[in-house]
């Protein structure tokens, strides 16, 4: 089928996300709580389009096209949505990128260095404090302070992850019995370094 993107006419199966079409076509869409293959739910709003039909933003991670959808992937406002996403992001992180051990790997400080996101729009840098971490398993380790609750880790391992409580207050918890079946490999789809192999 075709659908238009930033004005320009493209052939997608339309049977995948958008995401994937767009991606596979050489658009650099962003995203954190997606994975390829992965199970995700829908929640860090950083992989928006807007659907030029009714000047809607919508999550490219969760959305089939139709025929003929015209996308906007890389106007002002996409972009400055976009950007204001990562910025709530970051008011939330509990964590400095100063001395972190997953710069290299770490999606979300890729993402705010690259989309020129300010760290202290909605809240002020946290304060420096002792690193918590938990042992999960063999090599893997969690540390909270740098979760931002994408869920990648809870919807794709088996009985390990769980999220508890709600809103601002929900947090990722491991039950202790669960621990030894985890797959440490769930370290590669976190987006942060809260999920880190040593
Ligand atoms: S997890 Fe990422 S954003 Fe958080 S402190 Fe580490 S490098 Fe910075
Ligand atoms: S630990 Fe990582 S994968 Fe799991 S919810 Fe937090 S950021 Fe996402
Ligand atoms: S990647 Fe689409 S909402 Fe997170």
């Amino acid at each position: 089928m075709k659908i238009f993107v930033d004005n320009k006419e493209l052939e997608v199966s339309g049977r995948r996300v958008l995401i994937e079409e767009l991606r596979e076509a050489g658009y650099d869409i962003p995203s954190l709580c997606y994975a390829p293959n992965a199970k995700h739910h829908t929640s860090c709003m950083i992989c928006m389009v807007r659907n030029e039909a009714n000047n809607q933003m919508i999550p490219s991670c969760s959305t089939i096209p139709v025929e003929g959808m015209r996308i906007d992937t890389s106007s002002d406002d996409v972009i400055a949505l976009r950007r204001t996403a990562i910025e709530l992001l970051l008011s939330e992180h509990k964590a400095r990128c100063g001395g972190c051990e997953s710069k290299a790997k770490c999606r979300l400080r890729d993402l705010a260095l690259r989309m020129k996101a300010k760290w202290t729009r909605f809240a002020p840098l946290p304060p420096v404090e002792p690193v918590v971490r938990e042992h999960v398993t063999g090599r893997l380790w969690f540390e909270p302070a740098k979760c931002i609750r994408c869920g990648l880790c809870v919807y794709n391992s088996v009985d390990g992850f769980t999220f508890k409580g709600r809103g601002f207050g929900m947090q990722v918890v491991i039950p202790e019995l669960s621990k030894k079946n985890i797959d440490e490999r769930i370290a590669e789809l976190c987006p942060t370094g809260a999920l880190y192999m040593v």
